[in-house]
């Protein structure tokens, strides 16, 4: 198939652009490159540089190149960031989502893939989360991806769009051939941070809160591989074929780790300490947060080769070492 990856130059959105080579399909990238990394992309892909909210640009793309499936990898993701600035995350996850998808209601493109997050969910007790828990996310960046699923749901009806949301975890490790990783600027995420912090490129990890209702006291996260993720979206293709379907599915491995746990296993995957110390709360960080990913193993056929956290861990550690500093450009 032909698949329109918007946000395809970031750190899942590129992940998914070779999962679906690999698979046989055709992508193509649409990415304004605020995040995203030209030396992501696989050699002779087409490239749209621009803006995925300005129909004038988007529009005609879709009507030359008659894509059967748009992906949205291209939302703004800083949770505290949300919190100072919400109104460049509505701006950019909610506006410019409205005017993607009004471009293709305009050229009839009628399947979409939405990336969405367990952030919708807030702070719940229900664990692990299955797909029925109540939507209540508490960051403006958690309500934007809990409101883009609600107008998803809205056009299933109103115009017959077949939809799948995708709430991932937390999204992590590297291709294993390790050319591709994650390179955030400013890199707030747990694997890399401690990774930078064994290697000495940051003077040491602070862990946020030790005093959680958890067995050691630090938050527990269900970590995912990217391409796991992105399988899980070329898994949806068939099902997504009949107008009008509406798909959700938790992407996780369903085993959590702590934050003390992923610095162990960090630290016997790269064989170096990781400096640390402890550290308040950060606010808004929730205790626990794992899957319940039953569904999307039935529906889906949907297997998870990365299920434990070293397998992780090691993908990540082969692409920093091969990319200290990430993406050169
Ligand atoms: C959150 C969301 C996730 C979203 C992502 C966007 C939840 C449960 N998860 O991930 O859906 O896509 O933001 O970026 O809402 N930590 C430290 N020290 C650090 C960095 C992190 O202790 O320097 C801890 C955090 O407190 C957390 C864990 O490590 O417990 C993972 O943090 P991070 O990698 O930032 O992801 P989440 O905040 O869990």
């Amino acid at each position: 198939m032909k698949i329109l990856v918007v946000g395809g130059a970031g750190f899942i959105g590129s992940h998914c652009v070779r999962q679906l080579l690999a698979a046989g399909h055709e992508p193509l990238i649409l990415d304004n490159f605020v995040y995203g990394h030209r030396d992501s992309i696989p050699q002779g892909l087409t490239v749209y540089d621009g803006d995925m909210g300005d129909i004038s640009f988007t529009q005609p793309i879709l009507e030359k190149e008659k894509v059967d499936i748009v992906m949205h990898f291209a939302a703004f993701a800083y949770v505290g960031e949300s919190t100072t600035d919400p109104l460049k995350y509505y701006d950019n996850n909610i506006s410019k989502t409205v005017h993607l998808l009004q471009a293709m209601r305009n050229t009839k493109v009628n399947t979409f893939i939405f990336s969405s997050s367990c952030t919708i969910f807030g702070d719940t007790n229900e664990m692990p989360l299955h797909e029925d828990v109540p939507r209540q996310a508490f960051s403006p960046y958690g309500q934007t991806k809990q409101d883009v699923e609600v107008l998803l749901g809205y056009c299933a009806k109103a115009y017959g769009l077949s939809y799948a949301c995708f709430r991932y975890f937390n999204a992590s490790g590297a291709d294993p051939d390790g050319k591709i990783g994650e390179d955030h600027d400013p890199e707030t995420h747990l694997i890399p941070l401690a990774i930078q912090a064994a290697r000495g490129q940051r003077d040491k990890l602070v862990i946020f809160g030790t005093d959680y209702p958890t067995p050691d006291g630090t938050c527990l996260r269900d970590y995912i591989h990217v391409n796991d993720l992105s399988r899980a979206h070329i898994a949806s293709f068939e099902k997504l074929q009949t107008p009008g379907t509406e798909l959700h599915y938790n992407l996780g491995t369903g085993k959590p780790s702590s934050v003390l746990e992923v610095i162990n296993t960090v630290e016997d995957v790269t064989g170096l300490k990781v400096p640390h110390e402890f550290g308040p709360r950060r606010p808004g960080d929730v205790p626990a947060a794992y899957a319940y990913p039953e569904k999307a193993i039935k529906e889906l056929n949907w297997d998870i080769e990365f299920l434990d956290i070293k397998s992780i861990v090691e993908t990540a550690w082969k692409w920093h070492q091969s990319n200290p500093n990430g993406f050169e450009e």
